[in-house]
């Protein structure tokens, strides 16, 4: 292949996600089993230099784009000082970040000075009670505060929100009503299986399901174009300020445009969301005498065993993966 970041099916990989983090500062029982994850010692996750260390080498070999993800990135010290250090390699076009948005009214200001791109936050109710109940925390206003402040301060954040049956199925409507006169994106996200998340297809709520229920009350509800490289489907009900988009992963996946690497918080290499083949480059990294040629050799082999698309619903539900809190999305 002519870079490494290419795969055998000619895909070629210009966006890492970077997880910082194992913790999170919520609790949601889709994202992470109710006994929480065993935390690893600092010494086994990546160190801030080796994470720029990293970033450099996949920039160098052809990423455009990193989103920090997590656990939840902001509850790692050094969040802004990664920004800031990202920012600062003239090839990266575009820093993102995905968040709960519990602190963004204390750490957005600097984040945008430190030069973040655009910002994703995570908000499955517009219930206060229901917040609580989801992620097993209090600060439903506070995330609300939160997207307030992105929006004055000129981001127009996309508000991922997983749909599920029994929990916000009733809320479809009362999250587009929300586009109305905000400059925001709503996502609806097929709720998705990993490890420990009792998954089950009777809980999944559709792309197509979501769809119709929009158009009963919104018949001019439309279709956007999309870029070459979204996860989500564009839509609008005209006229209104913002817009809505659908992650159909488990209906109609996306694997035939994929571009992203993952980089794990502890330091594998992840090919795939649902890969479950990891490659070390923490240890690669922190073995004496390992170079730079060395590390984008193995970021060039994991790449090259990586699958032309997901196993499937049914297969992916039985498969053994990290709990997402552990993969960052
Ligand atoms: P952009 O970078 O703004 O395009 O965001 P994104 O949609 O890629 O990322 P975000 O972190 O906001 O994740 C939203 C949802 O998309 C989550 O449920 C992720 O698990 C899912 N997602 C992100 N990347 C992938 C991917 O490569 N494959 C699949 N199947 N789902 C993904
Ligand atoms: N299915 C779909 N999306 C999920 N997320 C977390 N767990 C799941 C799941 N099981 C979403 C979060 C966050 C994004 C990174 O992934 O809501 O917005
Ligand atoms: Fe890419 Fe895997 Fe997501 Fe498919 S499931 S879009 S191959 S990361």
């Amino acid at each position: 292949a002519a870079s490494p970041l290419t795969d055998r099916f000619g895909r070629h990989h210009t966006y890492l996600r970077i997880s910082l983090t194992e913790r999170c500062n919520l609790r949601c029982d889709y994202c992470m089993p109710a006994e929480g994850v065993p935390l690893q010692p600092k010494s086994q996750l990546l160190s801030t230099e080796e994470v720029l260390r990293l970033a450099r080498i996949f920039v160098e070999q052809g990423v455009r784009k990193i989103r920090l993800t997590g656990g939840e990135p902001t509850v790692r010290r050094d969040i802004v000082e990664v920004v800031a250090q990202l920012k600062a390699l003239p090839q990266l076009e575009h820093v993102g970040i995905t968040t709960n948005g519990l602190v963004l009214t204390r750490l957005l200001v600097p984040l945008q000075r430190a030069g973040l791109d655009s910002l994703n936050i995570s908000l499955d109710t517009l219930r206060k009670e229901r917040f609580e109940q989801i992620t097993r925390r209090k600060g439903w206003e506070r995330v609300i505060a939160g997207i307030d402040l992105a929006i004055q301060l000129g981001y127009r954040p996309k508000i991922n929100c997983v749909l599920m049956r029994k929990f916000n199925e009733d809320e479809i409507c009362d999250f587009v009503e929300f586009t109305r006169e905000r400059p925001v994106d709503v996502r609806f996200i097929e709720y998705m299986p990993f490890s420990g998340n009792k998954w089950q297809t009777e809980r999944l709520i559709s792309y197509s399901e979501t769809v119709q229920t929009i158009r009963q009350r919104w018949p001019e509800f439309q279709a956007l174009p999309n870029g070459p490289n979204d996860t989500s489907k564009a839509y609008a009900v005209p006229g209104f300020a913002g817009q809505l988009g659908f992650i159909t992963s488990m209906t109609e996946h996306f694997c035939g445009t994929c571009n992203r690497l993952r980089l794990t918080a502890d330091g594998n290499i992840k090919v795939c969301l649902f890969g479950n083949k990891e490659f070390s480059l923490r240890d690669a990294m922190r073995s004496e005498g390992c170079t730079e040629q060395q590390l984008v050799e193995l970021i060039g082999a994991a790449v090259q065993r990586k699958k032309r698309q997901h196993a499937g619903m049914l297969n992916l539900s039985q498969m053994e993966n990290r709990p997402m809190i552990l993969i960052g999305g």
